[in-house]
């Protein structure tokens, strides 16, 4: 089976490409950007978006939206991860963290899978804490702030896809079409 993922980032890409190897499932990257609509939730986002583009592809694919919710900062940057890596980057997101006791913090990821007639949202999520420094080269984003145990993301480089937000809602879209 054959299924189209929209990204324009080849990190998602890959690790998805390695979770729908393990149901069968080979993943045609058609790598571009699209609009992401203004919302207050990443699942609104995601099936906006997908909405959205559907009338352009016509075809079946699917998208992912993710965000780092940060506990002590009220879930920011959440819907604004993006924004956010661009501009302040995992430095800010350290420096803002800098003396805070609760350290708390969630990736989300939501899958929208456009089949052809409506879209299916599919979410998972991953716990764990925002280091006190960038530890790490492996992975992207915030990966090296992201701390799963006693090591980073970007530390952890192919177990990371054992246990994360992508992994969890991929299962769950995967499993769903299997
Ligand atoms: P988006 O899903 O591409 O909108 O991602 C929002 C922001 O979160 C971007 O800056 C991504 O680099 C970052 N991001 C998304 N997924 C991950 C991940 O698995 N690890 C670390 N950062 C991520």
């Amino acid at each position: 089976m054959e299924l189209t993922f929209v990204t324009s980032n080849e990190g998602k890409f890959r690790e998805a490409e390695e979770i729908a190897a393990r149901y069968g499932i080979k993943l045609k990257w058609k790598k571009m950007s699209y609009l992401e609509p203004q919302g207050s939730s990443l699942e609104e986002i995601a099936k906006l978006s997908a909405e959205a583009l559907s009338e352009e592809l016509k075809e079946p694919f699917f998208l992912e939206d993710s965000g780092l919710f940060v506990e002590a900062l009220k879930g920011f940057p959440g819907p604004y991860s993006s924004y956010v890596f661009k501009t302040i980057g995992n430095e800010g997101i350290v420096k803002l963290m800098d003396g805070v006791e609760n350290r708390k913090a969630y990736f989300l990821a939501v899958v929208a899978y456009f089949d052809g007639e409506k879209v299916q949202i599919f979410t998972g999520k991953v716990e764990g804490e925002i280091a006190t420094e960038m530890r790490g080269d492996r992975g992207f984003g915030f990966d090296p702030i992201f701390l799963y145990g006693s090591k980073t993301f970007a530390e952890m480089g192919d177990e990371k896809n054992e246990v994360s937000h992508r992994r969890r809602a991929l299962e769950k879209f995967f499993s769903s079409i299997c």
